[in-house]
Protein backbone atom coordinates (compact mmCIF):
# COMPACT_ATOMS: atom_id res chain seq x y z
CA UNK A 1 0.00 0.00 0.00
CA UNK A 2 3.09 2.28 0.82
CA UNK A 3 4.06 2.33 -2.99
CA UNK A 4 0.63 3.82 -4.22
CA UNK A 5 0.31 6.39 -1.19
CA UNK A 6 3.82 7.60 -2.23
CA UNK A 7 2.73 7.31 -5.85
CA UNK A 8 -0.40 9.38 -5.43
CA UNK A 9 1.23 11.91 -3.29
CA UNK A 10 4.23 12.27 -5.87
CA UNK A 11 2.12 13.02 -8.23
CA UNK A 12 -0.19 15.39 -6.79
CA UNK A 13 3.05 17.33 -5.19
CA UNK A 14 4.43 17.26 -8.63
CA UNK A 15 0.93 19.12 -9.87
CA UNK A 16 0.85 21.33 -6.67
CA UNK A 17 3.77 22.21 -5.65
CA UNK A 18 2.39 22.35 -2.53
CA UNK A 19 2.61 21.17 0.69
CA UNK A 20 -0.75 21.50 3.22
CA UNK A 21 -0.54 21.89 6.94
CA UNK A 22 -3.97 20.83 7.45
CA UNK A 23 -6.40 18.47 5.57
CA UNK A 24 -10.06 19.08 5.96
CA UNK A 25 -12.73 16.24 4.61
CA UNK A 26 -15.57 18.59 3.54
CA UNK A 27 -18.67 16.49 4.28
CA UNK A 28 -22.38 17.08 4.87
CA UNK A 29 -22.48 20.51 6.69
CA UNK A 30 -18.96 21.90 5.58
CA UNK A 31 -19.49 22.05 1.87
CA UNK A 32 -19.78 25.82 1.98
CA UNK A 33 -16.05 25.95 3.69
CA UNK A 34 -15.14 25.50 -0.31
CA UNK A 35 -16.09 29.16 -1.06
CA UNK A 36 -13.79 30.59 2.00
CA UNK A 37 -10.72 28.54 0.79
CA UNK A 38 -8.76 30.97 -1.44
CA UNK A 39 -8.36 27.85 -4.05
CA UNK A 40 -5.13 27.41 -6.16
CA UNK A 41 -5.74 23.82 -7.64
CA UNK A 42 -8.77 21.95 -7.94
CA UNK A 43 -8.35 17.83 -8.77
CA UNK A 44 -10.91 15.51 -9.90
CA UNK A 45 -10.55 12.44 -7.67
CA UNK A 46 -10.73 10.44 -11.79
CA UNK A 47 -7.66 12.30 -12.69
CA UNK A 48 -5.68 10.59 -9.52
CA UNK A 49 -4.09 8.02 -9.41
CA UNK A 50 -4.72 5.38 -7.39
CA UNK A 51 -7.95 7.45 -5.85
CA UNK A 52 -11.14 5.16 -5.53
CA UNK A 53 -13.44 5.46 -8.93
CA UNK A 54 -17.25 7.03 -7.83
CA UNK A 55 -20.05 5.14 -8.00
CA UNK A 56 -22.10 8.16 -8.55
CA UNK A 57 -21.80 9.01 -12.40
CA UNK A 58 -21.11 13.06 -12.84
CA UNK A 59 -19.46 13.21 -9.43
CA UNK A 60 -16.62 12.38 -8.50
CA UNK A 61 -15.53 14.43 -6.02
CA UNK A 62 -12.33 16.62 -6.25
CA UNK A 63 -9.64 17.65 -3.87
CA UNK A 64 -8.76 20.89 -3.70
CA UNK A 65 -5.28 22.84 -2.70
CA UNK A 66 -5.57 26.44 -1.47
CA UNK A 67 -5.18 28.88 1.77
CA UNK A 68 -7.53 28.98 4.17
CA UNK A 69 -7.43 31.80 7.16
CA UNK A 70 -3.23 32.46 5.00
CA UNK A 71 -3.12 28.68 6.13
CA UNK A 72 -2.27 26.16 3.06
CA UNK A 73 -5.23 23.43 3.04
CA UNK A 74 -5.77 20.19 1.28
CA UNK A 75 -9.74 20.05 1.32
CA UNK A 76 -11.41 16.26 0.21
CA UNK A 77 -15.02 17.97 -1.50
CA UNK A 78 -16.76 14.67 -1.24
CA UNK A 79 -15.79 11.71 0.53
CA UNK A 80 -16.12 7.87 -0.09
CA UNK A 81 -18.51 6.31 1.94
CA UNK A 82 -18.35 2.45 2.97
CA UNK A 83 -22.09 2.21 2.61
CA UNK A 84 -22.01 3.13 -1.57
CA UNK A 85 -19.78 -0.73 -1.45
CA UNK A 86 -15.89 0.75 -1.33
CA UNK A 87 -13.79 -1.29 1.09
CA UNK A 88 -12.31 0.26 4.11
CA UNK A 89 -9.06 0.74 2.63
CA UNK A 90 -10.59 2.81 -0.28
CA UNK A 91 -12.62 5.31 2.60
CA UNK A 92 -9.41 5.93 4.13
CA UNK A 93 -7.34 5.53 0.92
CA UNK A 94 -7.35 9.87 0.80
CA UNK A 95 -6.10 10.11 4.26
CA UNK A 96 -3.24 8.10 3.64
CA UNK A 97 -2.23 10.02 0.83
CA UNK A 98 -3.16 13.69 2.74
CA UNK A 99 -0.36 12.08 5.31
CA UNK A 100 2.38 11.57 2.26
CA UNK A 101 1.29 15.42 1.52
CA UNK A 102 2.65 16.63 4.98
CA UNK A 103 -0.70 17.78 6.65
CA UNK A 104 -0.27 17.94 10.34
CA UNK A 105 -3.89 17.59 11.34
CA UNK A 106 -6.87 16.70 10.16
CA UNK A 107 -10.33 18.23 10.07
CA UNK A 108 -13.70 16.59 9.58
CA UNK A 109 -17.09 17.23 9.45
CA UNK A 110 -20.62 15.25 9.37
CA UNK A 111 -24.03 14.86 9.70
CA UNK A 112 -25.93 13.06 12.35
CA UNK A 113 -28.62 11.70 14.39
CA UNK A 114 -28.47 13.33 17.98
CA UNK A 115 -29.70 10.49 20.70
CA UNK A 116 -28.74 12.80 23.35
CA UNK A 117 -32.21 14.01 24.87
CA UNK A 118 -30.93 17.27 25.72
CA UNK A 119 -30.10 17.88 21.58
CA UNK A 120 -32.04 19.37 18.82
CA UNK A 121 -32.14 19.64 15.52
CA UNK A 122 -29.51 22.16 13.72
CA UNK A 123 -27.02 21.53 16.94
CA UNK A 124 -23.48 21.23 16.16
CA UNK A 125 -21.49 18.92 18.28
CA UNK A 126 -17.53 18.47 18.62
CA UNK A 127 -17.03 14.67 18.22
CA UNK A 128 -14.92 13.88 21.68
CA UNK A 129 -14.61 10.20 20.85
CA UNK A 130 -15.90 7.57 18.73
CA UNK A 131 -17.69 4.26 18.92
CA UNK A 132 -16.74 1.86 15.87
CA UNK A 133 -20.09 -0.25 15.20
CA UNK A 134 -19.23 -0.78 11.17
CA UNK A 135 -18.52 -4.38 10.79
CA UNK A 136 -15.04 -4.20 10.30
CA UNK A 137 -11.90 -1.56 11.09
CA UNK A 138 -9.56 -0.20 8.22
CA UNK A 139 -6.58 -1.87 9.66
CA UNK A 140 -7.56 -5.34 9.23
CA UNK A 141 -4.99 -6.92 7.46
CA UNK A 142 -1.27 -6.87 7.14
CA UNK A 143 0.19 -3.90 9.49
CA UNK A 144 3.08 -1.95 6.98
CA UNK A 145 4.64 -0.93 9.75
CA UNK A 146 6.35 2.40 7.70
CA UNK A 147 2.36 3.45 8.06
CA UNK A 148 1.81 2.89 11.90
CA UNK A 149 1.65 0.33 14.98
CA UNK A 150 -0.34 -2.68 14.42
CA UNK A 151 -2.38 -2.11 17.58
CA UNK A 152 -2.58 1.88 17.56
CA UNK A 153 -3.36 3.38 20.98
CA UNK A 154 -7.20 5.19 20.85
CA UNK A 155 -7.02 6.81 23.88
CA UNK A 156 -7.03 10.14 22.50
CA UNK A 157 -8.86 9.99 19.29
CA UNK A 158 -9.50 13.40 18.81
CA UNK A 159 -6.76 16.23 20.08
CA UNK A 160 -7.59 17.47 23.46
CA UNK A 161 -6.15 20.71 22.72
CA UNK A 162 -8.06 21.44 19.17
CA UNK A 163 -11.46 20.78 20.74
CA UNK A 164 -10.75 23.33 23.55
CA UNK A 165 -8.89 25.88 20.91
CA UNK A 166 -12.76 25.55 19.11
CA UNK A 167 -14.69 25.95 22.35
CA UNK A 168 -13.29 29.13 22.44
CA UNK A 169 -13.87 29.92 19.54
CA UNK A 170 -17.50 28.98 19.39
CA UNK A 171 -18.08 31.34 22.32
CA UNK A 172 -16.32 33.95 21.61
CA UNK A 173 -18.76 34.29 18.29
CA UNK A 174 -21.19 33.24 20.96
CA UNK A 175 -22.35 30.00 18.50
CA UNK A 176 -23.70 27.27 20.84
CA UNK A 177 -22.07 23.76 20.59
CA UNK A 178 -22.45 20.25 22.27
CA UNK A 179 -19.75 18.09 22.54
CA UNK A 180 -20.57 14.43 23.04
CA UNK A 181 -19.37 10.79 21.23
CA UNK A 182 -20.00 9.82 17.97
CA UNK A 183 -21.18 6.34 16.93
CA UNK A 184 -20.19 5.20 13.59
CA UNK A 185 -22.14 2.16 11.35
CA UNK A 186 -22.54 1.00 8.11
CA UNK A 187 -26.16 2.94 7.03
CA UNK A 188 -27.53 3.28 4.62
CA UNK A 189 -30.74 2.78 6.50
CA UNK A 190 -31.38 4.75 9.33
CA UNK A 191 -31.99 3.73 12.49
CA UNK A 192 -34.88 1.76 14.09
CA UNK A 193 -36.26 3.48 17.15
CA UNK A 194 -35.12 0.37 19.21
CA UNK A 195 -31.23 1.09 17.40
CA UNK A 196 -31.47 4.37 18.23
CA UNK A 197 -32.27 3.95 21.74
CA UNK A 198 -29.38 1.13 22.10
CA UNK A 199 -26.84 3.29 20.99
CA UNK A 200 -28.24 5.78 23.33
CA UNK A 201 -27.20 2.91 25.97
CA UNK A 202 -23.64 2.11 25.11
CA UNK A 203 -23.19 5.78 25.30
CA UNK A 204 -23.72 7.46 22.24
CA UNK A 205 -24.52 10.89 21.96
CA UNK A 206 -24.80 10.94 17.88
CA UNK A 207 -24.95 8.42 14.88
CA UNK A 208 -23.95 8.73 11.62
CA UNK A 209 -22.45 6.45 8.28
CA UNK A 210 -18.62 8.19 7.89
CA UNK A 211 -16.01 9.57 10.11
CA UNK A 212 -14.50 6.84 12.13
CA UNK A 213 -12.59 5.15 9.32
CA UNK A 214 -10.96 8.39 8.53
CA UNK A 215 -10.01 8.61 12.31
CA UNK A 216 -8.65 5.53 12.99
CA UNK A 217 -6.60 5.86 9.69
CA UNK A 218 -5.40 9.34 10.49
CA UNK A 219 -4.87 8.02 14.17
CA UNK A 220 -2.48 5.03 12.91
CA UNK A 221 -0.65 7.36 11.17
CA UNK A 222 -0.07 10.11 14.61
CA UNK A 223 -2.34 12.79 12.90
CA UNK A 224 -4.49 15.18 15.40
CA UNK A 225 -7.57 15.14 14.74
CA UNK A 226 -10.48 17.60 14.82
CA UNK A 227 -14.33 16.46 14.33
CA UNK A 228 -17.33 18.27 14.72
CA UNK A 229 -21.11 16.80 13.62
CA UNK A 230 -24.50 18.44 13.19
CA UNK A 231 -27.28 16.81 14.30
CA UNK A 232 -29.52 17.24 11.54
CA UNK A 233 -32.64 14.86 13.47
CA UNK A 234 -33.13 13.33 16.72
CA UNK A 235 -33.42 9.70 17.41
CA UNK A 236 -34.99 9.75 21.20
CA UNK A 237 -37.99 7.59 22.27
CA UNK A 238 -40.80 10.12 21.74
CA UNK A 239 -38.82 12.75 19.16
CA UNK A 240 -38.60 10.49 16.31
CA UNK A 241 -39.53 11.37 13.02
CA UNK A 242 -39.47 9.92 9.86
CA UNK A 243 -35.90 10.79 8.39
CA UNK A 244 -34.75 11.43 4.71
CA UNK A 245 -31.39 12.65 2.60
CA UNK A 246 -32.97 15.99 1.66
CA UNK A 247 -33.90 16.85 5.59
CA UNK A 248 -30.49 16.27 6.22
CA UNK A 249 -29.09 17.96 3.73
CA UNK A 250 -31.50 20.72 4.14
CA UNK A 251 -31.15 21.01 8.10
CA UNK A 252 -26.84 20.92 7.60
CA UNK A 253 -26.76 23.73 4.92
CA UNK A 254 -28.86 25.91 7.76
CA UNK A 255 -26.03 24.85 10.33
CA UNK A 256 -23.29 25.09 8.17
CA UNK A 257 -22.17 29.16 8.69
CA UNK A 258 -21.76 27.95 12.23
CA UNK A 259 -19.52 25.29 11.67
CA UNK A 260 -17.72 27.24 8.50
CA UNK A 261 -16.72 29.95 10.91
CA UNK A 262 -15.75 27.44 13.87
CA UNK A 263 -13.59 25.52 11.32
CA UNK A 264 -12.05 28.46 9.73
CA UNK A 265 -10.94 30.07 12.62
CA UNK A 266 -9.39 27.21 14.50
CA UNK A 267 -7.24 26.41 11.18
CA UNK A 268 -6.28 30.21 10.96
CA UNK A 269 -4.95 29.95 14.80
CA UNK A 270 -2.77 27.08 14.03
N1 LIG B 1 -28.56 8.14 11.51
C1 LIG B 1 -27.48 7.83 10.80
N2 LIG B 1 -26.87 8.70 10.01
C2 LIG B 1 -27.36 9.94 9.96
C3 LIG B 1 -28.48 10.32 10.68
C4 LIG B 1 -29.12 9.35 11.51
O1 LIG B 1 -30.13 9.63 12.19
N3 LIG B 1 -28.72 11.62 10.40
C5 LIG B 1 -27.76 12.02 9.54
N4 LIG B 1 -26.93 11.00 9.26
Amino acid sequence: MLQLITETADFLKSKTGLSPETGIILGTGLGGLVHEIAIEHSIEYKDIPNFPVSTVEGHSGRLIFGKLGGKNVVAMQGRFHFYEGYDMKQVTFPVRVMKYLGIKQLFVSNASGGVNPAFEVGDLMIITDHINLFPTNPLIGKNEAALGPRFPDMSDAYNLELIAKAEAIAQKNNINVQKGVYVGLSGPTFETPAEYKYIRIIGGDAVGMSTVPEVIVARHMGIPVFAMSIITDIGVEGRIEKVTHEEVQKVAQIAEKKMTLIMKELVASL
